[in-house]
């Protein structure tokens, strides 16, 4: 089928930075049928300027639209533009701030580019709180149905967010390990050591809590948690993972916490900023495969260390040593296991060791974007967040999200800390 993706916000960053690269790799793949881009823009832009190093691959394929996206009629001017045939497919990609998604939701809907088999891929922040979600989940299902909604999540696409499930689903060891029986937690971290990077707007806008736990990490917890069956079939992974989210408790401020890096109100000129950069979340599921199992995530920008991975710790069986099988998402995309063996030579002495897989360095993995980009064309929604998972994301957040706005400052940390340190501080 051809496709038509016509990108909303083509001189953004996200677009900059992530899509174009991936639709460059893509094209260069060249397995996904006829494609034609479109970029939307406010500004008139040279499409040459706005390729920049990607001008070579996309040349072909790519065109620009110069449009006012809160502009009612100019949505007539893009329908004549795309002109598209029977039995294609549309996608538009809403890579823009989260304040213009719902106006141009509406003007699709409205000019009839809602129509199936067009389709609808949202970035997020999905809403900020659980109200604002519903009220854009309402929103967006005024005009799309939820089979043509694809709410991106692109740490589920990374190849070894996909690995949790794929190594979980044919490794029978670790299927008989796999509950409250034989776990004794699970740690789920982001850690960056990137700051905020510029995003100023963004950033005061959002915070680590709603830019990286409601989604990412949330979404790394449920691939972790969800009961995987013997035949797994792809498709209902979101329904699997909704399950998984449901029996996470909403989370006791308690038990969590959340801090700011030194020098970040200078950075976004905001003396009273309590905007968090660090967050360290406790919670539970109440699964009977579950209970008892504390789970951690943790996420952080400027901290010692960029490191994405989910940690499982084994039950002890005596003292001091637990086993952990840990899935590192990036960087060294692989996996590895704590053991314990005797230490070469005459004494019994006993070391720690890693039994680990790392992707070899000429291994193409291709970046999350490019596998979100083939899904969306393709169809496939297993690695997409329904309406349901972004609703129990926010109820599970919803406690400590009150908790914190009613609180005085915030604990501060210096950048390039230890996260260990910031947590226990
Ligand atoms: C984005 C966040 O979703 O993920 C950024 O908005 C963050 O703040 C980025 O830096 C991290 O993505 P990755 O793929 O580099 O881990």
């Amino acid at each position: 089928m051809k496709t038509t993706l016509v990108i909303f916000g083509i001189t953004g960053h996200l677009a900059q930075s992530k899509l174009l690269p991936a639709l460059a790799n893509i094209i260069e793949a060249g397995d996904i049928g006829e494609l034609s881009i479109i970029g939307v823009s406010r500004r008139e832009v040279e499409q040459f300027t706005v390729l920049g190093e990607h001008h070579h691959q996309l040349n072909g394929t790519t065109s620009m639209l110069q449009m006012d996206v809160e502009n009612p009629d100019d949505y007539a001017k893009l329908k004549d533009y795309i002109s598209a045939g029977e039995g294609e497919q549309v996608l538009f990609y809403l890579s823009v701030p989260p304040e213009y998604a719902a106006n141009i939701i509406e003007h699709l809907g409205q000019s009839g580019l809602n129509r199936a088999p067009n389709k609808l891929l949202l970035e997020k922040p999905f809403g900020t709180d659980l109200a604002s979600a519903q009220e854009m989940i309402d929103h967006t299902a005024k005009h799309f149905d939820e089979s043509q909604v694809y709410r991106i999540d692109h740490y589920l696409a990374k190849e070894m967010a996909q690995n949790v499930v794929m190594f979980r689903a044919t490794n029978a060891i670790f299927r008989h390990l796999w509950s409250n029986k034989y776990i004794e937690s699970v740690d789920v971290m982001a850690l960056e050591s990137v700051d905020i990077e510029g995003r100023v707007d963004f950033y005061e806008q959002t915070g680590a809590l709603r830019d990286i736990v409601q989604g990412h990490l949330m979404q790394l917890l449920a691939l972790t948690l969800s009961d995987i069956p013997d035949e797994l079939n792809w498709d209902t992974l979101p329904a699997l993972r909704l399950m998984a989210l449901e029996s996470v408790q909403p989370a006791d401020p308690r038990y969590c916490k959340h801090a700011q890096y030194q020098g970040y109100r200078d950075e976004v000129n905001n003396p009273d900023s309590n905007v968090e950069t660090f967050v360290s979340l406790k919670l539970e599921s109440t699964d009977e495969n579950w209970s008892g199992v504390p789970l951690t995530l943790t996420t952080g920008k400027a901290l010692d260390a960029k490191k994405t991975e989910v940690r499982v710790n084994f039950k002890r069986s005596h003292d001091a040593h637990s086993n952990s099988l840990v899935f590192k998402i990036q960087p060294d995309e692989g996996i590895s296991i704590d053991l314990l063996v005797k230490k070469a030579g005459y004494e019994r002495e006993v070391q720690s060791q890693k039994l680990s897989y790392m992707y070899p360095s000429d291994t193409r993995l291709p970046e999350a974007y490019e596998q979100v980009l083939v899904d969306a064309i393709t169809g496939r929604k297993s690695l997409f967040a329904s309406s349901g998972e972004v609703l129990r994301s926010w109820e599970i957040l919803a406690p400590v999200q009150r908790a914190w706005q009613s609180q005085d400052g915030i604990q501060t940390y210096k950048k390039g800390s230890d996260y260990h340190d910031i947590i226990n501080s």
